[in-house]
Formats: C-alpha cells, sequence, structure tokens
C-alpha cells in the first residue's frame, strides 16, 4: 500500500530545510534586534478558544478532534488566542509593554492553493500593553526590517495600511447600523481577493441601497488620507481613528520606511478581534496572497476574561514568502549551503580503524567532520568532501602509520600540509 502525503501538507527534504531554517533564522534574528522575546504554547488548546473572537472563516477552516474524555479541541489555527490566555494568566507579573514573537507551527482546513497550505509556520510580534500607535508602526518597521534584510525593496513589496476603528465610523456615518458591522467586514475584507462586478453583487445583496454601497466603495477605493474627512463628517470617534493613523504615518516616516508603507482602505483584515490599525503586506505586482497581516486588538484579552489590556501585532507565513522570494531570484542565492569543516579520507583501506577514532576525536573537539563508509578510491573520497562542502580534508596515508602525520589539505586552494596529529588536533582546541 503506497500512501500520500495529506493534499496541502509540505515534507521538508533537506534542501527544503536549508531553505526554512534560513527563513525562520531571519525571523528570530529580527525579533530580537527589535527588542521581542520568545514564546510557545501548546499545539492544540480547546475548541471554544477560536469559537470567541477570530471569526467565522478561522471557525470553518479548524481541524477539530475531541480528547478520549471528551473534550472538544483544535490544532492551532493562529497563535494571537493563546498569546491573550498566556498573558491573561500572568497580567500582574510580566512588565509591560510585552513584546514577544513566536514562529508557530499552525494548520488551517482550507482549500490548498498557491500560498495556501493546510499547515503552515507563522511568525508573530506582538505588543501588549501599549496603545499609542507608535506601537503600530514599531510592529510595521519591524516586519519591513525584516523584508528589507532579505533583499526585498520597496518597489517589491508594500505595506498597506488602514483602520478597522476608522472604516467602523465611515460605516456608521453612512447609515449601517453597529450590529452588521462584523459580517460586513468579513465581506469586505474580501473585496480585493473576487473579481469587482462579484464584489458589487454581494455587496448590493448586504446592503441593498445603492447610494450607500456607493458611498462604501468610494471609501474603499480612497489612495491617500486627504479625503478621508469628507467621509466622516465630524465625528468624534472618527476623528480620533484618523490621528491615530496620521501618527502611526508619522512615526513610520520617523523609522526611514515611509516609501514602504501606504494608506489603503480596503484593507479590513479577516480576523473578527481587530479594533484599531490595521495592515498587510503585499507584493507591488499584485499577483500573490498576503505576504503578512496584522494589527491592533484592543479587546481581545478582556474578552478572554482578562483584564482590558492593549494589543498589536502580525502574522507572516512562510509560504507566500518563499513563492516572492523564489521568484525575484533572491531564495538560493542567500540560502547557506550544508557546511562541514573537515572530511577524514583515507589513502588505503587499511587506516580505516584511524578514519573513525580520528573523525570521533575532531568531533568530540567541537568541530564538523564527516568520512565516507564506503571508502572507495582517495579521488572518489575527495569528491564525496567537495559535495558536502567540507573545508578541509584530512587524509589519512602511509605517513600516519610512520610517524603519526596527517596530510591536510585545503579544499578551497588544493594545497597540501603535512602535519602531526597531535599538533593537528590541539590545534583544535584553542579557536
Ligand atoms: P492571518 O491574516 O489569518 O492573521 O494570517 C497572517 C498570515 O499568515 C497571512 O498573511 C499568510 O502569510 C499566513 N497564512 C494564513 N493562512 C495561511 C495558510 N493557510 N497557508 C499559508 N499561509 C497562511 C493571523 O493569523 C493573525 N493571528 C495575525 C496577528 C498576530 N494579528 C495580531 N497578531
Amino acid at each position: 500500500m503506497k500512501i500520500q502525503a495529506v493534499k496541502g501538507t509540505r515534507d521538508f527534504y533537506p534542501a527544503e530545510m536549508a531553505r526554512h531554517n534560513w527563513i525562520v533564522d531571519g525571523w528570530k534574528a529580527a525579533s530580537l534586534r527589535n527588542g521581542f522575546e520568545e514564546y510557545d504554547g501548546p499545539i492544540f488548546e480547546y475548541l471554544k478558544m477560536y469559537q470567541v473572537k477570530s471569526g467565522d472563516e478561522i471557525v470553518e477552516q479548524l481541524f477539530s478532534l475531541q480528547d478520549r474524555g471528551g473534550r472538544d479541541l483544535a490544532i492551532r489555527p493562529e497563535i494571537t488566542p493563546t498569546l491573550a490566555r498566556m498573558v491573561n494568566q500572568r497580567i500582574n507579573a510580566l512588565p509591560r509593554p510585552i513584546k514577544w514573537f513566536s514562529v508557530p507551527r499552525l494548520c488551517r482546513a482550507e482549500r490548498p492553493q498557491k500560498g495556501r497550505l493546510r499547515e503552515f509556520f507563522q511568525w508573530n510580534i506582538d505588543i501588549i500593553g501599549e496603545d499609542r500607535p507608535e506601537a503600530d508602526a514599531e510592529v510595521i518597521f519591524t516586519t519591513v526590517d525584516y523584508l528589507r534584510s532579505i533583499g526585498l525593496t520597496s518597489q517589491d513589496v508594500r505595506a498597506k495600511i488602514s483602520s478597522r476603528r476608522l472604516l467602523a465610523a465611515v460605516l456608521k456615518r453612512i447609515g449601517i447600523p453597529a450590529d452588521d458591522l462584523d459580517s460586513l467586514y468579513a465581506l469586505l475584507d474580501k473585496k480585493p481577493k473576487l473579481p469587482a462586478e462579484t464584489f458589487e453583487a454581494l455587496l448590493a445583496e448586504r446592503v441593498p441601497d445603492a447610494e450607500q454601497a456607493g458611498r462604501i466603495s468610494e471609501f474603499m477605493s480612497l489612495d491617500s488620507v486627504d479625503r478621508v474627512e469628507e467621509f466622516i463628517a465630524g465625528d468624534e470617534e472618527g476623528l480620533n481613528a484618523l490621528t491615530e493613523l496620521k501618527v502611526a504615518f508619522a512615526a513610520l516616516e520617523l523609522m526611514g520606511i515611509a516609501d514602504y508603507c501606504a494608506f489603503d482602505p480596503s484593507i479590513v483584515r479577516g480576523l473578527a478581534y481587530y479594533t484599531g490599525v490595521v495592515f498587510e503586506v503585499h507584493d507591488v505586482g499584485g499577483e500573490l496572497r498576503a505576504i503578512c497581516g496584522g494589527g491592533r486588538y484592543d479587546n481581545l484579552l478582556r474578552d478572554f476574561g482578562g483584564p482590558s489590556v492593549a494589543a498589536t501585532g502580525m502574522g507572516m507565513g512562510d509560504a507566500v514568502l518563499e513563492i516572492l522570494l523564489r521568484e525575484k531570484g533572491l531564495l538560493d542565492e542567500q540560502v547557506p549551503k550544508r557546511q562541514l569543516a573537515y572530511f577524514v579520507a583515507c589513502a588505503d583501506r587499511a587506516f580505516s580503524k584511524e578514519m573513525y577514532s580520528i573523525t570521533a576525536a575532531i568531533r568530540s573537539r567541537g568541530r564538523s567532520a564527516n568520512f565516507s563508509y564506503k571508502l572507495g578510491g582517495l579521488g572518489k573520497q575527495l569528491k564525496t568532501a567537495s559535495a558536502q562542502n567540507a573545508s578541509t580534508c584530512i587524509i589519512i596515508g602511509q605517513e600516519y602509520l610512520d610517524k603519526r602525520e596527517l596530510i591536510v589539505k585545503d579544499m578551497s586552494t588544493g594545497e597540501q600540509t603535512v602535519v602531526p596529529a597531535e599538533a593537528f588536533l590541539a590545534g583544535l582546541k584553542g579557536d
């Protein structure tokens, strides 16, 4: 019986693993240099945790299960609810603002397609306990800081920024009842992903008044904050939201990444818990799905039974990022090749015992070393050493038996020197 991998999952052979590790290492380095600390949680939680505030889309995509005690559980589709639960548990002991990051493996029962899998990794950064819009800007800065560090320029990617709070005020002004907002957000979030006519038809179904629907579409097509005031017409909540957004943009300017950022009111976000500034990073070509998304979620900790504490953050998956990097030719050249410090070869099969002991001696001094079980001729072993990217090859020949000397071959220059074995091993200790 031949068993296939489950649709929408990936196998990480060493070449894929090397790419994956390079991406994760970059995420971690960017988090640390921006002052975030790492955390993690369990890969499954109570099902109800995702039913509270994540929104219908996530709930439909849950991999859920029942344990033997009949408890309803779900594999995590995101880590933000876990973060809220963990922070709530220690809210009084944790110095604020809490700046944490994580790289969880997540599962969503999505229909697999380009950049969308059923199992993926997602870099998360979150700032909890800071309500200033500068914190939203810091999340966006950290995201851009990473993307820039791997060679993506402002010609390649754009952080599209808007505000749920502003959108709520605009919708209220247009005359949409507050109770309809959540379901309307889910539809508006789909605007950029749907053909224009399909979106207009769905909007007309939800908002039958053509003038109201037209105003919504008009607002969502704005390309600068200058005309926003027209849509809020003095509404205090709307003006406050607009001020917040402007402060965030000013901070992004100060942080030197204004060229990566743009106001885009069509960014709504699919998750239900966002309350303020929201953003997504997209490829400028507009071919791919969002590289990442996030925003402010000031009510989630309270909704999970904790105190009311401000929070903002983002999540970036590995799938779209990898596609974009490959398309831009930025992936394979940056992923480090397999590295091996030493390859131990034998000039003759008779020295295989020494090969084992010298390899072990090098490894026990903390250096990487490998050898070939098959041995074969010296030429073949040197080929294997090259294939494994060994920097140096140690050749054991007759001089080892005669004088305890090793041939040390620099694999980049081809230069060979003869070194007493004892001196060679002693030299490994120091540096
Ligand atoms: P999200 O928009 O659901 O937000 O996901 C964020 C990113 O995760 C997406 O832009 C995409 O890169 C990646 N992603 C999501 N679903 C998939 C999938 N099925 N396959 C591959 N990649 C995927 C959240 O998850 C929020 N919890 C982020 C957040 C953190 N907001 C505040 N803090």
